[in-house]
């Protein structure tokens, strides 16, 4: 098949992925080895857990515990090649547009880019563009949590509140929960996100506006619930600072000293009454989803200071270079994505959970949801046909070992298959190591007893009464990988962010969908701006389908 460059070159569509040799011969290959196991995989080779174990970055994934052998992963890689992989990446890297509905180049990799890296987009260069404004953030972060940057009333700033959703809300909000240990602990990090009232309402409860310092964080700028919330946060600051000033009245400055934006939009930014001047810019070539290590990651740089930051930004960077220059059969992003595509397309598990053993990544799972399904969840090829194959399946998780209180039952002994992504780092931070041992002790026991379970005769063996039996053996012959790094640090984290966008990327090459567009996030808004003023009328609604205007009716009888 040739590679999509060549068929845009030639003007024609590939070959649809389910109708190359390469996905039929792993079609048939997952037929043929359908019955095996991972005990028997594991029986077969005693040097298995080297062979499918790969490193890069800093971070080592054994994915050996997959129904996977050397030939599923040649099949694999040849399904990578038949796709193109190899020369899209380098596209991607060269800010070729492979947005296609957006007609945008897709270069969050310009985001870590060294200074004197060269990245042009419509000729330009951008890297400089990325270090102009990574100095702003370090010279404004430096004012700030030296405290020469005051609020009005010449108090300095303790609290910072984020405003964003989406990719300008999940990406902070982890970054800072999973970075906290080495953030400012004198300041306050706070971040609201839902158009719900009580995500603001709560979040500045206890917080004295006179110390408190707002990034307005939205890519479009015109974000419904980002500048609904914006517009409550300056109502809420202006109240408090009026009362604090008294009869001196307010500086002519007080929204400049405790409103800044993060943005691509600087007409927006000016006519919500933020000086450009405290505008934090970054462009359309960065999806908001691939955007914390942006002007989007401020509040990070605020808590964790600005050369932790840099240290993040160089771990995204090293995972940047293992993606474009390893083979692909040493790659781990690659190799995730194709095992990713293994059992998504070839065995049928329609989930992945994602199972940080890592509190500080409690909302890593959350993130990737975004990462993952708001990439890859599409029903339509590059070339705009339906696809006929399976695309993202559905990301959850929660850190252990709470998950394995709650849910871990269904992923051991439920009926459907549920393939997990373990996380964890050898070193702890908490300065508890029995605890850190107990963590990972049980981290490891969760892939082994997911892959080989507990059949009835170990079961019986240990005397358990005849009816018991069946409810007490574990099948076993689930599959996990685990990813291990060296400690949870800004670096680490920055390299486990970019292994899961390249990891995206590899997916949505081989399911030949646009990954950096996000059009089924729109009907939904639209709809919402449709039914906002009916909720407010006085007329009862008529115009929807019968439970749509029951529903909107039955609210406007009750709303207050
Ligand atoms: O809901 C869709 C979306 O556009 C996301 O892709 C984006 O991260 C989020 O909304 C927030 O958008 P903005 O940064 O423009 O406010």
């Amino acid at each position: 098949m040739a590679s999509e460059s060549a068929m845009a070159r030639s003007n024609t569509a590939p070959l649809p992925i389910d109708q190359t040799r390469a996905w039929k011969a792993l079609a048939a290959h997952a037929r043929s080895t359908r019955r095996r196991t991972l005990a028997d995989l594991f029986a077969k080779d005693r040097r298995r857990a080297e062979k499918f174990t790969v490193e890069g970055a800093g971070l080592r994934m054994d994915y050996s515990k997959h129904h996977v052998d050397a030939t599923t992963m040649r099949l694999l890689l040849d399904l990578a090649e038949t796709a193109g992989l190899k020369a899209r990446i380098g596209r991607m890297f060269r800010g070729e547009k492979l947005n296609s509905t957006e007609h945008r180049a897709v270069l969050h990799v310009a985001l870590r880019a060294p200074r004197g890296t060269v990245i042009k987009v419509d000729g330009e260069d951008v890297v400089p563009h990325v270090h102009e404004v990574l100095d702003r953030m370090s010279a404004f972060s430096r004012r700030v949590r030296s405290g020469s940057w005051k609020g009005a009333t010449g108090k300095r700033i303790k609290n910072v509140v984020n405003i964003g959703i989406g990719g300008s809300d999940l990406g902070p909000v982890m970054a800072y929960k999973a970075l906290v240990h080495y953030s400012e602990r004198s300041m306050n990090f706070r971040f609201v996100s839902n158009v719900d009232g009580t995500d603001f309402v709560e979040a500045v409860r206890d917080l004295d506006p006179e110390e408190t310092l707002f990034i307005v964080s939205s890519k479009t700028f015109t974000t419904l619930e980002t500048m609904t919330n914006a517009r409550t946060a300056r109502t809420w600051l202006l109240a408090g600072l009026t009362k604090a000033c008294g009869r001196k009245g307010l500086p002519a400055d007080a929204t400049a000293r405790h409103f800044v934006a993060v943005s691509t939009n600087a007409k927006e930014v000016e006519a919500f009454g933020i000086d450009v001047e405290n505008m934090f810019g970054f462009w359309d070539w960065v999806g908001g989803r691939y955007s914390m290590d942006s002007a989007i990651g401020l509040s990070t740089m605020l808590a964790i200071g600005p050369e932790r930051f840099a240290e993040m930004l160089r771990g995204f960077h090293a995972m940047d270079e293992h993606f474009r220059t390893t083979p692909l059969s040493r790659n781990l992003p690659v190799i995730m994505g194709l095992i990713g595509v293994w059992m998504n397309n070839f065995l049928g598990y329609p989930s992945l959970a994602v199972l940080p053993y890592d509190q500080y990544l409690s909302r890593f799972s959350a993130y990737l949801q975004q990462l993952e399904m708001e990439s890859n969840g599409k029903h339509v090829t590059l070339g705009g046909s339906r696809v006929a194959w399976d695309t993202c399946p559905t990301i959850w998780g929660e850190p252990g070992t709470n998950g394995q209180h709650a849910f871990y039952q269904m992923i051991h002994q439920g009926t459907r298959i549920v393939p997990c992504d373990f996380i964890t780092f050898c070193k702890p931070i908490s300065g508890l190591p029995h605890h850190h041992d107990l963590l990972v002790a049980n981290v490891i026991a969760q892939a082994e007893a997911l892959a080989f379970g507990k059949s009835k005769a170990e079961v019986r063996a240990e005397g358990v009464a005849r009816e018991l039996v069946p409810h007490k053996e574990f099948d076993g012959n689930r599959p996990s990988t685990v990813i291990l790094g060296e400690r949870l640090t800004p670096f680490s984290l920055g390299t486990l962010v970019a292994l899961y966008e390249h990891k995206v990327f590899t997916q949505g090459t081989v399911w030949q969908i646009n990954s950096f567009d996000q059009w089924g996030v729109e009907l939904g808004k639209v709809l919402a701006k449709r039914i906002i003023p009916q909720l407010e009328s006085r007329r009862a609604v008529s115009d929807h389908d019968s439970s749509t205007n029951s529903l909107i009716n039955y609210y406007r009888a009750h709303r207050r």
